[in-house]
């Protein structure tokens, strides 16, 4: 699960991403630190931050970044130097904004930034997280503080470090300083500072640390609980698959943490169910609106946060509850055959799945729900009373692949990729679930 910190200079951010990480057994990524070391690599290295082809083959080529952890503090090197005092110091913290403005640097950040994160739980602290870079984070939260209070935190932050400078220190340079950066993060073109849609936003001027941390942990504590109507529903699933059809889970490892987009065969009326028990978070769904008509089943999958949709084609509605949903860090479970196979097989896909999965950028959990079809196929009133059901999970299928592919053979790509996933677990399925799992 990722959750994003995002605000300007001196709110709190890296204490308060530092103490909730602990409080949460976190891990916790500053990427100001990043940026301050490139900006320090840069400088040392003596490279004009304006020529554009000379910047990204320093960082492609020459800029190796390190973050090491002793006792509980994190440690920055460069290319194998230890950089965490000097990315301090006044020299680069004068430079960073303006490398940071820089579009070429950022592509060649971000990535790197992305790729730290895949599959933890992280807290990331900067000035775009929510917006830019983790624009699907679980919780997203947006610190501001009034710039008298900032400047006096940044006051004491380095009165503490350096007691000797006390006499010289100007409270007022400090407040100009601030006032600079934040112009100058908050108005450039490329990832200004903003607090992202649907962020929770705690001005800390009057809180303490303790206080924001709490405020943050009451608010996860929300946002994670699930509705009642949704427990009761996956409590009576779990009952009734795992006494009657020796229900298993295969893959549970590829069930990645936030928001993805679960796309599954389609045989049966306990599909949703299967899926609901075999993933431990409080999922959506996407379904025919025709279903919504069949008596008592339509409360089923109302609990089950289920979304109609209507045509065969993602319309502009779906798409932005998709996104929407997607944006809170949830997962979205979608059965891109549009119907219940008939004969059990995996039909063609639709090419809403894609649209939506190019749409949203988000990572794909392939799902195959093995078994229901001999236990409650389409046209059939009731289940058999006894059988074998299986979820397999496949291995999560990351949107990057397909980024760089022009937008006509995307969407095709893409649904072939899953299709052949889908049909790789039916045959290690019907196979008896022998060897490595694909
Ligand atoms: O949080 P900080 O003061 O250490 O950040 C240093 C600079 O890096 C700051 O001027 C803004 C920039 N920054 C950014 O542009 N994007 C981020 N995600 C993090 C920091």
């Amino acid at each position: 699960m990722i959750i994003t910190i995002d605000g300007p200079a001196g709110t709190g951010k890296s204490t308060v991403a530092k103490l909730l990480a602990q409080k949460l057994h976190f891990s916790y990524f500053d990427t100001g630190a990043m940026y301050r070391s490139c900006t320090y690599a840069l400088i040392e290295n003596q490279i004009d931050i304006d020529d554009k082809d000379k910047v990204l083959d320093f960082l492609t080529n020459h800029f190796q970044y390190e973050i090491k952890e002793k006792n509980l503090e994190k440690y920055y090197f460069v290319n194998s130097e230890d950089v965490t005092d000097i990315i301090r110091s006044s020299y680069v913290t004068d430079l960073v904004s303006i490398v940071s403005a820089k579009e070429y640097v950022r592509k060649t950040l971000v990535p790197i930034q992305r790729k730290f994160a895949e599959d933890r739980d992280i807290i990331c602290e900067g000035r775009d997280m929510g917006t830019v870079v983790f624009p699907n984070a679980a919780i997203k939260i947006y610190l501001t503080a009034k710039i008298s209070v900032r400047a006096e935190r940044r006051f004491k932050d380095f009165i503490a470090k350096n007691p000797q400078d006390i006499a010289t220190l100007d409270k007022n340079i400090i407040l100009k300083d601030i006032q600079k950066r934040d112009e100058l993060d908050s108005t450039r073109k490329v990832s200004p500072l903003r607090k992202a849609k649907g962020a929770y936003h705690i001005d800390t001027s009057n809180l303490t640390i303790d206080g924001v941390v709490k405020k943050i942990i009451k608010r996860i504590k929300k946002l994670k609980k699930i509705k009642f109507a949704y427990r009761l529903v996956r409590a009576v699933s779990s009952f009734v698959l795992k006494t009657f059809y020796r229900f298993k889970v295969y893959g549970k490892e590829n069930i990645i943490k936030g928001a993805a987009i679960v796309t599954s065969n389609h045989v049966s009326f306990f599909d949703p169910s299967a899926i609901t028990v075999a993933i431990d978070e409080e999922l959506h769904f996407l379904a025919r609106d025709s279903l919504f008509k069949i008596p008592i089943f339509k409360y089923i999958i109302k609990a089950l946060n289920t979304h109609p949709i209507s045509g065969k084609e993602a319309n502009i509605q779906t798409i932005k509850e998709v996104k929407s949903i997607l944006k809170t860090g949830k997962k979205i479970v979608i059965f891109p055959e549009g119907t219940r196979s008939t004969d059990g097989t995996i039909n063609k896909l639709l090419p809403g799945v894609g649209f939506l999965i190019s749409l949203s950028k988000c990572t794909t959990i392939p799902v195959y729900i093995y078994g229901a079809h001999e236990v409650w196929p389409r046209g059939k009133k009731f289940p058999k009373l006894f059988g074998k059901i299986a979820c397999i999970f496949g291995k999560p299928i990351r949107y990057e692949q397909f980024e760089n592919i022009n937008r006509n053979e995307r969407i095709p790509q893409i649904i072939n990729k899953i299709e052949n996933e889908l049909k790789n677990l039916e045959k290690w399925a019907n196979n008896g679930f022998k060897g490595a799992q694909p």
